[in-house]
Parts: C-alpha cells; sequence; structure tokens
C-alpha cells in the first residue's frame, strides 16, 4: 500500500453563513480560534507520521477569514509537514478576505493554489444565498493572487438556484471564462437539512432545467478550452486538482480538523462535529473500518465520477480480482451504464448527468 501523500486541514470558521451550508462551520470568534488552533496542532502532531505529502488543501468554512495572527499560527501547523518537491497546496477563500497582507503569508508559507468561494455573479442570487460581492471585486482579487504569483486558481460555482434560467448561468459562466482562471467546480444547488433554505421550505429546480443546466456547462466549459475530468469539476490541461484526485482515486489521506474526515490504514474516520469535544482532544466521533467489498465498492464509487473512470488492470492488481467477470459490472455494461475505453472502465459521457443511479447498483459489488 502507497504511503500517505495528501492533508486535508478543515478551518469551520466563516465571517457569516451562507443560507444553502450544511458544512461543519460556525461564526468566527478570535476567541474559539486560538484555542481552535491549539487543539488542531495538537491533533496533527498526534497523528502525522512525517511521510512525505504530495497535496496539502486547507478547507473549510473559510480558512481565509482568520486574523494575520492566527493564519500564522496555522501555517506554524503546516510546517510540520514534510512536502515533496513538486507540491500542490491550496486554500480556500472568501472573495471579501483576499488582501495583499494574507496573500503575503500564503506566499511565504508555500500555498500555490488558490480556491475561491465565487458561487453567483449575479446580486440577486448572491442576496438570496447571504453572500456579498461583485464580479468587479473577483476580478480584482484574481489579478492580486496572480500579481503575488500564484497562478493556479479554483473559482466554485452553485447553478440552478431556485428561480434562475438557463439565461442566469449563460451570463455567469461567461463571466467566469473572462476571468482566465485554471480550474472551474460547479455544483448543482443542493438543498439540505439545517439550512435556512430548506427552514423556509424553499423549492429545488425542475430537474429538466437542472440537466439543461449541466449540459449547458458541459458545452461551454468543452468551447473554451476546459477538459471535463470529473463529474463536477473542469480544468485548463494540466491543473486537475492533485488533491481531490487523492479522493476519486480512492487514496488514503489525514484529514485534521472539526468534522474532517480521513481515510488510513483501511479505516475511514469523521471527526467531531462538536467544538468543545474537539476542544478537549476528543477527536474522532466515527470510524469504518474497511472489508475488501467495502474498499473495492469505495473505489468502483469514487473512481466512475472521474470522465476517464477506473483503470482496470490497476483494478485488478490492487484487489487480485478480475473486474469484468463481476456479474453487476457485466449486467451494466450490457446496458450500455458502464462503457469500456482502452484499459479503463467508465460511465458513457451522455448518461454522467445520471450517474447516481448507476452508482447506486454499485454497492453491491462484491
Ligand atoms: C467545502 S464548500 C466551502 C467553500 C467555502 N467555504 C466557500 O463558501 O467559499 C465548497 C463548495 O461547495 C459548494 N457547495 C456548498 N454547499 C452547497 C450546496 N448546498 N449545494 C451545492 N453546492 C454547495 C460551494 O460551491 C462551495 O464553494
Ligand atoms: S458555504 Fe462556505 S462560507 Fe458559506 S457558510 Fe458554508 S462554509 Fe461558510
Amino acid at each position: 500500500m502507497k504511503s500517505i501523500e495528501s492533508v486535508y486541514i478543515h478551518i469551520p470558521f466563516c465571517s457569516s453563513i451562507c443560507t444553502y451550508c450544511d458544512f461543519s462551520k460556525m461564526l468566527y470568534y478570535e476567541k474559539f480560534a486560538s484555542s481552535y488552533l491549539e487543539a488542531l496542532f495538537d491533533e496533527v502532531k498526534g497523528k502525522y507520521k512525517g511521510e512525505e505529502i504530495k497535496t496539502i488543501y486547507i478547507g473549510g468554512g473559510t480558512p481565509s477569514v482568520l486574523n494575520l495572527k492566527d493564519l500564522k499560527k496555522l501555517f506554524e501547523i503546516t510546517k510540520i509537514f514534510k512536502l515533496k518537491k513538486d507540491y500542490e497546496f491550496t486554500i480556500e477563500c472568501n472573495v471579501n478576505d483576499i488582501n495583499e497582507e494574507k496573500l503575503e503569508i500564503f506566499k511565504n508559507n508555500g500555498i500555490n493554489r488558490i480556491s475561491i468561494g465565487v458561487q453567483s455573479f449575479n446580486s440577486e442570487i448572491l442576496k438570496k444565498m447571504n453572500r456579498f460581492h461583485t464580479y468587479e471585486e473577483v476580478k480584482q482579487k484574481i489579478e492580486l493572487i496572480n500579481k503575488f504569483g500564484i497562478e493556479n486558481i479554483n473559482v466554485d460555482l452553485i447553478y440552478a438556484f431556485p428561480n434562475t434560467s438557463i439565461f442566469d448561468l449563460k451570463k455567469d459562466l461567461e463571466k467566469v471564462f473572462s476571468l482566465k482562471i485554471k480550474h472551474i467546480s460547479t455544483y448543482s444547488l443542493m438543498i439540505e437539512p439545517h439550512t435556512m433554505l430548506y427552514i423556509k421550505k424553499t423549492k429545488s429546480i425542475s430537474e429538466d432545467i437542472d440537466s439543461e443546466m449541466y449540459e449547458l456547462i458541459k458545452k461551454e466549459m468543452k468551447k473554451h478550452g476546459f477538459i471535463h475530468y470529473e463529474v463536477s469539476n473542469f480544468c485548463i490541461p494540466n491543473y486537475q486538482s492533485k488533491h481531490n484526485l487523492t479522493y476519486w482515486n480512492n487514496l488514503e489521506y489525514y484529514g485534521f480538523g472539526l468534522g474532517a474526515s480521513g481515510y488510513i490504514k483501511n479505516v475511514r474516520y469523521t471527526n467531531t462535529l462538536s467544538l468543545d469535544k474537539y476542544l478537549s482532544h476528543k477527536y474522532v466521533s466515527e470510524e469504518e473500518v474497511l472489508s475488501k467489498k467495502d474498499q473495492m465498492v469505495y473505489e468502483l464509487i469514487l473512481g466512475m465520477r472521474k470522465i476517464d473512470g477506473i483503470n482496470i488492470k490497476d483494478f485488478n492488481k490492487k484487489f487480485q480480482t478480475n473486474l469484468l467477470e463481476n456479474k453487476i459490472i457485466q449486467r451494466l455494461i450490457k446496458n450500455d451504464c458502464l462503457v469500456i475505453d482502452d484499459n479503463y472502465i467508465k460511465i458513457p459521457y451522455n448518461k454522467i448527468y445520471t450517474e447516481n443511479d448507476i452508482l447506486k447498483e454499485l454497492l453491491d459489488y462484491e
């Protein structure tokens, strides 16, 4: 088994709470943040075994909300990791937080990729999300990031917000392409329990419009030179997110922080969502020890999210099996739900939108 090469660090603080968000997050209070970072440091020191790390991803919440002192503290923690030469080190940022002082700290501490939660450029939609920025601000912040020598930038977009049209999406896409960034993640809005949208009984957009929007995104991305490499992810050639590929390739990784999950030595674990417990060093709340069947199911379900699918030889070698002799796989191939392309098995491109139905069938793989 390959040694661990990836680290996820969760910073759960946000300056305000978005109406759709169901992540592990809370409002930012500086006094909580200091104690949180201390507990985080102890978690890292207790678990990290000194492996050479290829990708670090600091996500949230909103890591960029931390004040300068806390950011420096955060990077004291990340200094502990031995990094490979070609490492990728990402931090998630909110548009409003990006400024010269913070970029200076990022740059001096090895950050070479920034992921910005833009979600939309439409002020009406942003207001309903409880997010506030303009296209001009996003553009200026991206120019500033580039000035600091960081050119690997991702923008997250959310589409299919209630009462939005194809026309609204087209305008958002035009704007995102004009930013000349390397990576775009697009997510169809999910109305999750415990969010403001859910509490207010907001109705989702129709399935037909949602699928039309997804098709438009695919078409426009291609037209603008973006490779579609995972269901929701597009990039300029060679700018795939190395960190997220760790997940889709079912490789092991450390997860540190409140509500973070990790995968170490065939155990998938999830950290507590309770700040009290986390601060008293009771980090892990759930552990799932994986059988060989579980590992194969994870490998299939995560791997099929990639547009290129799964390398059949690698799968067979890893699990000492023959994937193509499996009855479920054979049935899915017969029903045109999976196709073989060279050494890879994948979901046909025109069925990516309905992939969840196909993935469900793979849950019974053994
Ligand atoms: C881990 S989240 C947090 C990112 C960061 N805190 C921010 O908001 O900028 C990463 C992305 O998931 C997407 N996302 C979050 N909640 C969502 C939801 N309910 N439906 C669809 N996409 C969502 C957003 O695009 C978000 O930027
Ligand atoms: S979407 Fe991001 S910024 Fe908004 S509340 Fe969730 S974690 Fe915080």
